[in-house]
């Protein structure tokens, strides 16, 4: 990376739309600039390079995105860069739809990106694709809160006939098991007490003779970070092992992200996902003998070309069966490029909406349901906010198993993990005392 320290002191604002993973290449862009001078800055206004880090997952996500980029470009003397899934996807098609952007770089090119915006160059496109770069934080980066990413894996390679990642995102890379070592080490360093591993399938992970599990273990043995996530898994590459580790290691909480999308399994063929919905729960059942009280969230989609109303019903009763703490529920959005682009796109909004309404109102009945189970628990909180209820400042946490908890206590701080119990609920929300 080249070291241009003319532009010390320039600020730069990042803003961020869509997954964790462009979360964490922004905390990587900001970290890498704030290694050679930069400062971030949390306002666009007062900054001279404003970042856009976009995502194309559906058209909406594109939409709103474009809508600030507009915003962006009209503000006066900024150097604007678009970057993420978004640029990737777009690319030249941006500059047609706003003008004024400088610099539109991909997900592959964020080093030459960071070059870029130190030199002199104002005008810049890096679509590029590259199959082996990998990213880690570097010594600048300071976190803001007690829970820390790692990204393990970039890219994915199951094409889903849906999903455009495969092909913005590219070729599945696993990062040096030592790298994800050390970045955990440098977090923990700093602060972090919790660690989330991320990648678009972070069950694919292979560096060598380390799978996910050994990578896993690896960082139990050789790490002291107290909580351990990962994000997201794909239900084709789940083993069951990992639930062993789980189960025998506390630190590795007990939830997993684990997208269903449909409950059909002609939706789930056409989808191309690699399972039925019964192999889908039958590993459920299997994980939950092994771990009782794991928790379960999950993506689905509605509205798949050609979904009938009895498809629906299928992944309602699936729904039904998984009992999930949580949903991402959304509209099937037919994307350029990808196999279902040219599946009829039958189904009419209205009906999506409908479908969509009708699971969300399911999804929420069951959270309640596994929530209101919980009450009268004594569980351990990760503190990593503060939160205003009318009157009252309370701290907020999550549970190992990502559930919301408002904390009314005294003698505690940000970054502390106590024992609560779950005392009552507000709509999602625990509240918990600290005392007996
Ligand atoms: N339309 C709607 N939802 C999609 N997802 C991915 N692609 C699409 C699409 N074209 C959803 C899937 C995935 C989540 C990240 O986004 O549920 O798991
Ligand atoms: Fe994340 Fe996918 Fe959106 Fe890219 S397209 S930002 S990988 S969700």
């Amino acid at each position: 990376m080249m070291n241009n320290t003319g532009r010390r002191g320039e600020r730069v604002f990042i803003r961020t739309f869509g997954c964790q993973m462009n979360m964490y290449d922004s905390q990587f862009i900001s970290s890498a600039l704030q290694e050679i001078g930069f400062i971030e800055v949390d306002d666009a206004q007062e900054a001279d390079i404003i970042i856009v880090n976009g995502c194309s997952i559906r058209k909406h996500a594109e939409d709103r995105a474009i809508n600030w980029i507009h915003r962006y470009s009209r503000l006066d003397n900024k150097r604007i860069a678009v970057i993420g899934c978004l640029a990737q996807n777009l690319h030249d098609q941006l500059r047609e739809k706003v003008e004024g952007i400088d610099i539109i770089c991909g997900p592959d090119n964020y080093n030459e990106l960071v070059d870029i915006i130190s030199g002199s160059s104002r005008e810049m496109n890096l679509p590029g694709r590259k199959t082996d770069v990998t990213y880690s934080l570097t010594d600048s980066y300071r976190p803001d809160r007690f829970s820390g990413f790692v990204s393990i894996t970039r890219g994915c390679e199951n094409f889903c006939s849906y999903c455009v990642v495969p092909y913005l995102r590219g070729k599945l890379r696993s990062k040096d098991p030592s790298a994800v070592i050390s970045e955990i080490l440098h977090l923990e360093e700093k602060g972090c007490r919790e660690i989330t591993l991320l990648g678009q399938n972070v069950l694919a992970y292979k560096h060598g003779d380390t799978g996910f599990t050994e990578l896993l273990e690896m960082i139990l043995r050789e790490s002291p970070v107290e909580r351990i996530r990962f994000l997201t898994s794909h239900p084709r590459d789940v083993r069951t092992g990992l639930f062993r580790i789980m189960r025998d290691n506390t630190r590795v909480c007990p939830h997993i992200h684990l997208p269903l999308q449909a409950g059909s399994d002609r939706i789930l063929k056409l989808m191309k996902r690699g399972y039925s919905s019964g192999e889908y729960l039958r590993l459920l059942e299997k994980a939950r003998d092994i771990l009782p009280g794991l928790a379960v969230t999950t993506d689905i989609i509605v509205g798949f070309p050609s979904e009938t109303e009895d498809d629906f019903s299928m992944t309602m009763e699936a729904v039904r069966s998984s009992r999930f703490d949580s949903a991402f529920t959304f509209i099937y959005s037919p994307r350029e490029g990808t196999a279902a682009w040219r599946f009829p796109d039958e189904v009419p909004l209205e009906i999506k909406k409908q479908r969509l309404q009708r699971l969300n109102q399911l999804v929420m009945e069951i959270r309640l349901d596994i929530l209101r189970e919980q009450i009268g628990k004594r569980i351990k909180i990760l503190l990593d906010g503060t939160a205003q209820r009318g009157e009252n400042l309370y701290f907020k946490g999550r549970t190992p198993h990502f559930r919301n908890v408002l904390l009314d206590c005294g003698e505690v701080k940000e970054g502390d993990i106590v024992e609560v119990t779950l005392e009552k609920l507000e709509k999602f929300t625990f509240i918990g005392k600290c005392r007996r």
